[in-house]
């Protein structure tokens, strides 16, 4: 599944994050690539030791933490501190894979990637995500503030920008439920169970609808 969830910061986070990073250190991007991955990564990354790199991070995480839609669509278990990447003119990042175990003690399986937009399209010219998947290559390129949420597990590129420069966080989730068609059922199955608490609190036909979709998260969550 393909979610694109349109507030996960705001504009006065979206100001503190850009006043943050305004004068950081950001390093070629290749030093947090994988083997495979260094040969095609082009672009820059904020210094994890710069000034506001750490406070940048939390805002973000923050952000998906809060936001319900994520919560109940991805059911994150960990989310690893993101990374802020800059793309500039002629910058790219061509297909690849994302680790399947991220970095850490001990490593984190990687379900779900996550990227957030930080600055606005209009800020630049590429820089679309595409994202291979069974129903064809999907394009995505959102306001600042929104996020994007793929499987790990499938083909990706960042297209090269060729005019002005493109801001985003970048993270990773390991979910309760780790295969992405259990996890789509019970987002669908969530969406049911609250029309149902809203059109007929009183059934017992929606207490099923509860106590199904808690005992397949109990059944399926690790
Ligand atoms: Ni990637």
């Amino acid at each position: 599944m393909l979610l694109c969830i349109s507030d996960v910061l705001d504009y006065a986070e979206l100001k503190e994050i850009r006043r943050l990073i305004g004068g950081g250190k950001f390093k070629d991007g290749k030093l947090t690539a994988g083997y495979r991955a260094k040969l095609v990564k082009n672009n820059l990354q904020l210094d994890k030791d710069a000034p506001g790199a750490k406070e940048v991070k939390s805002i973000v995480v923050a952000g998906l933490k809060r936001n319900r839609t994520f919560q109940d669509t991805a059911l994150p278990r960990t989310i690893r501190p993101p990374l802020i990447s800059r793309y500039q003119e002629g910058m790219n990042y061509g297909w690849h894979v994302d680790d399947a175990l991220m970095a850490g003690d001990p490593k984190v399986r990687s379900d779900l990637s996550i990227t957030v937009f930080l600055n606005d399209p209009a800020d630049y010219d590429g820089g679309q995500l595409i994202i291979s998947s069974p129903f064809g290559e999907q394009e995505v390129k959102l306001p600042a503030g929104a996020a994007v949420v793929y499987p790990s597990a499938t083909l990706h590129q960042v297209a090269p920008v060729t005019e002005g420069e493109r801001l985003a966080a970048v993270t990773w989730a390991r979910s309760y439920v780790r295969d992405a068609a259990q996890r789509e059922m019970l987002a669908d199955l969530l969406a049911v169970q609250k029309k149902l608490a809203a059109l007929a609190p009183d059934e017992a036909e929606t207490d099923l609808a509860f106590k199904t979709y808690s005992n397949l998260l109990r059944m399926w969550s690790e």
